[in-house]
């Protein structure tokens, strides 16, 4: 488990402090509106008492299309803030799908038509005014295979930072996000070279320094891990549980022993599409409500 709920009860009141102080560094749902950051209705959300730090993420009746094919079958799930999530399912079932949703990257695939509701801090985040990129900043993502740039270690981390044009102290900030992410002792001296030169271990810790340079609210990863030997795998999986004081982690893994080692909650997804069941990992893993989850936990099918 990441941790216990009193770390993450202290947690989540400092970053309801910060957002009632108007921190500039915590999520506005505002600041991802593009074209009208004033905007009455989205402004009132701030106000709400609740919700916004225990739900980060809400569907409501996702469905999601590639042409004809149903990828995600009326999803329904809420992902609490500051803690591991993770989604788990056989190959094909949506789990990436689901992933890419959060943060709109399936825009980027023409084909892909979503309906229904997805909500982030409260707002929709396929709303007209929503700017994708400016979600992205929110929402990071790290992919199944290492994608550093080719460019240098510093560069790849600076990266997000010098888009926003936002380089006070970059030198710091970049060394404060490489340390974040269990790098900075394996490259302080050798900031210049090119990221393409890390391992692959290295490369995707470099990849989760770049996500979280930028400060984002959620880190999305889809099978971090999968490509990386034991040892690169113990590492992300520590770096996870650390992530999970800072940030709300959403992981798809194919490996159940990864799920039920470092998520909080667990997402089941099966053939079709459906999200079949959601809950405390331990509940999803020793107890699960449906037989179907049982079934597929312990290897019937799937
Ligand atoms: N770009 C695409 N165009 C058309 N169909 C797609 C596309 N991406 C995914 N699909 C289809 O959507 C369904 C869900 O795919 P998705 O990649 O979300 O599954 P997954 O659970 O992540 O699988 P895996 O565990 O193999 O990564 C599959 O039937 C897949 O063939
Ligand atoms: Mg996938």
């Amino acid at each position: 488990m990441a941790k216990e709920n009193t770390e993450v009860d202290a947690e989540r009141e400092t970053r309801t402090e910060r957002t009632r102080a108007g921190d500039p560094t915590d999520t506005a749902p505002d600041q991802l509106i593009s074209t009208d950051p004033g905007r009455e209705g989205v402004a009132e959300q701030d106000d709400e008492p609740s919700g916004a730090t225990e739900t980060v993420i809400e569907a409501h009746g996702l469905d999601v299309y590639y042409g004809e094919t149903r990828a995600l079958d009326d999803v329904t799930i809420e992902i609490p803030s500051n803690r591991v999530t993770a989604m788990i399912g056989p190959s094909g079932c949506g789990k990436s799908t689901f992933l890419r949703c959060i943060n709109r990257m399936n825009d980027l695939i023409d084909v892909a038509r979503v309906e229904g509701d997805l909500l982030f801090d409260g707002v929709d985040v396929y709303a007209d005014d929503v700017d994708p990129v400016a979600l992205r900043r929110h929402v990071g993502m790290v992919f199944q295979h290492p994608n550093p740039f080719p460019k240098s270690i510093y560069d790849n981390v600076a990266y997000g930072l010098r888009v926003q044009g936002d380089t006070d102290d970059l030198d710091g900030r970049v060394e404060q996000a490489l340390r974040r992410a269990a790098l900075w002792e394996e490259v302080s001296d050798r900031l210049d070279d090119s990221a393409l030169d890390l391992s692959g271990g290295q490369q995707q810790r470099l990849c989760i320094a770049r996500a979280i340079a930028v400060d984002p609210a959620v880190i999305l990863m889809d099978e971090p891990a999968s490509a990386l030997d034991p040892i690169a795998t113990s590492k992300i999986e520590d770096l996870i549980d650390e992530l999970a004081e800072s940030y709300t982690v959403v992981i798809v893994t194919h490996n159940m022993q990864q799920a039920a080692r470092i998520s909080d909650r667990t997402a089941v997804f099966l053939t079709g599409g459906e999200l079949v069941e959601v809950g405390p990992t331990r509940e999803i893993f020793e107890d699960p409500e449906e037989d179907r989850v049982e079934d597929y936990i312990t290897g019937k099918f799937g």
